[in-house]
């Protein structure tokens, strides 16, 4: 198959781009990959919502700059930073004009949230379900363009580089190129190959490496361990974003997220004794920034020897509550929990992660014609740690440069001349999979390994033990790939070693505590501020 520009992955990354190409070029072929259903993505389970500077009498732009380059601790890029929250309110108003609902208050003016290290109220919502009605809008948007085809059920298993035209690829090899991807077909168990001159990677998190996580199955790390394989750059893996507050459910996952909206609203955290611990941690309390609340909640488990600390929401107006958080309020009920009554048990949670494929201010990665967005992406945003609802923004923001920077270079027209030459997938010597119980241990391996020596406090010597195990976990697992038929179970497994590599490699390499990536053994900050490039 071949195709004009090539997006994998339908989330709020990729469906930005595919919508404003395909606008663009009526012509043209837009491609949507991605792997289950096309709904199924990180961004449907946005709760908070989007920040943006909505109202500049009372908000402005230096502050939202101010409060992210705060939150991401001295290694945020500045002028990304501004970039963001420059563009980012006209992102938002196209996703309105797609017809996405953001509340209101009664007077007609947005309804705005303020989340942990926001210092005004400026996040756009729908209820608590903001990710699930931006999807919606999207996907209908979407569904209006005729020369966008969305294929769900395909997995992505690799980048087509020179490495399959027979040349060697190293990371020092100048000009990689991206010529498509090698594809795994769910509906006909086939790989098939499809080319394009312009790929885009909006493959989203990789929450999955941890036990315990926010995230969807969906959310592998494909796109990061995909780019790494192709010698890609990859940088800042180490800064992967606890959030505070998931509900403590033993046994369920993913873990179901009570959003930081609910402090905002006035939520306090209280220790088993039902003691507000935030305020001997920090002078911003329950809204501090995300790394120092989640690391107060570990320390105050830890000391106890619980499992949870609590929500107290028991003074909140019952009909507030419901109106603003009508899906927290019926899940926790659904288990027992009357939140005008109970504490809500929370955890912290593997939730975001603030590293990933390096891009440039065009989302352009380091391999030619390979553009990559969203949570997949590392833009220099986020610095050691990202702001509350400033995801959603970025994806948004960096869909619509890269959007611009193929307008501008009109990078458009297929590469024919590559179509004989690459290669079928080549499947010999590989047999259907015996026992898929090796695949489901390694994986629940990998996610102990990841939690236990590599959450949010972190030592020299658990990392070490971290290394040596994910070292017997990689081999087993590429002599399960080299002699099984590919699988998306096997090949999220495999990326998910990758990306835990990638994860204990920046930590190991990062002789400081920042942000969110804590060393016991490293307490101080380091003076040199560097990005770790792997
Ligand atoms: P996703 O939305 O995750 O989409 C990834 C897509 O890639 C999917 O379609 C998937 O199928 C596809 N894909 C991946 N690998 C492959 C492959 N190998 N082959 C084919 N397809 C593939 N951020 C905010 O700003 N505000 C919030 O309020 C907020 N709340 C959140 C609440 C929860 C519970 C979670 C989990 C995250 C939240 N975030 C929030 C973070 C934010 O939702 C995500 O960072 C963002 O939605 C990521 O969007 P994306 O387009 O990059 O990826
Ligand atoms: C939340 O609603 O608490 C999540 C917001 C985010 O991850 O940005």
């Amino acid at each position: 198959m071949q195709t004009d520009f090539l997006v994998i992955g339908s989330g709020i990354a990729g469906l930005t781009f595919a919508i404003k190409t395909a606008k663009h070029f009526p012509d043209k072929k837009v491609t949507v990959i991605t792997k289950t259903q096309s709904d199924e993505t990180n961004t449907k389970y946005a709760q908070g919502g989007i920040a943006g500077v909505w109202d500049e009498n009372k908000d402005s732009f230096e502050k939202h700059i101010n409060d992210t380059l705060i939150a991401g601790d001295g290694l945020c890029d500045n002028a990304i930073v501004e970039i963001v929250v420059k563009e980012g309110p006209e992102r938002i108003k196209e996703l309105i004009n797609y017809g996405a609902s953001f509340d209101k208050q009664e007077n007609g003016e947005y309804a705005l949230g303020k989340e942990g290290g926001h210092s005004e109220f400026r996040i756009l919502h729908h209820k608590d379900v903001t990710g699930k009605e931006m999807e919606r809008a999207l996907l209908h948007e979407i569904a209006t363009l005729s020369n966008v085809e969305i294929v769900s059920h395909c997995f992505v298993v690799d980048l087509i580089t020179q490495h399959h035209l027979g040349y060697l690829v190293t990371k020092s090899t100048h000009n990689i190129t991206c010529f498509g991807v090698y594809v795994l077909n769910l509906n006909s168990n086939q790989i098939e190959k499809i080319l394009s001159h312009t790929t885009l990677l909006a493959t989203g998190g990789c929450g999955q490496a941890y036990r315990t996580t926010t995230n969807p199955k969906i959310a592998t790390g494909d796109g990061v361990a995909m780019v790494y394989r192709a010698k890609g750059r990859i940088e800042n893996m180490e800064f992967i974003q606890f959030h505070p507050t998931a509900l403590y459910e033993p046994g369920v996952s993913p873990s179901f997220l009570i959003t930081e909206a609910v402090r905002g609203d006035g939520g306090i955290l209280r220790n088993k004794d039902g003691e507000a611990f935030m305020e001997k941690y920090d002078a911003r309390k329950d809204l501090a920034p995300r790394d120092i609340v989640a690391r107060a909640i570990d320390n105050e488990m830890k000391k106890a020897g619980t499992e949870c600390v609590y929500l107290d929401c028991r003074h909140f107006d019952k009909e507030k509550f419901i109106h603003h958080f009508p899906n927290i309020y019926g899940k926790c009920l659904s288990i027992g929990i009357d939140v005008m009554q109970h504490l809500i048990p929370v955890a912290p949670a593997a939730h975001y992660s603030c590293g990933g494929i390096q891009t440039n201010e065009y989302a352009q990665t380091s391999i030619t014609n390979l553009y990559a967005c969203g949570e997949c992406a590392s833009t220099g945003l986020h610095g050691a740690n990202r702001l509350a609802s400033n995801s959603l923004l970025e994806a948004m923001v960096f869909a619509h440069r890269a959007f611009e920077n193929i307008k501008e270079q009109n990078k458009n027209t297929p590469n024919p001349s590559i179509e004989g030459e690459v290669p079928d997938w080549n499947a010999l010597g590989t047999s259907d999979p015996r026992e898929m119980i090796l695949i489901t241990q390694s994986l629940k391996e990998l996610q102990s390994i990841m939690s236990d020596y590599v959450g949010i406090v972190r030592t020299d010597v658990r990392l070490e033990r971290a290394m040596k195990r994910l070292d017997l976990l990689f081999t087993e697992t590429e002599e399960l790939y080299r002699t099984t038929k590919v699988s998306p179970q096997l090949c999220e497994l495999r990326n998910l070693i990758t990306v835990g590599y990638l994860i204990v490699k920046g930590a190991e390499f990062r002789k400081e505590s920042r942000g969110l990536h804590y060393n016991t053994d490293h307490l101080e900050k380091s003076k040199l501020l560097q990005d770790i490039v792997l």
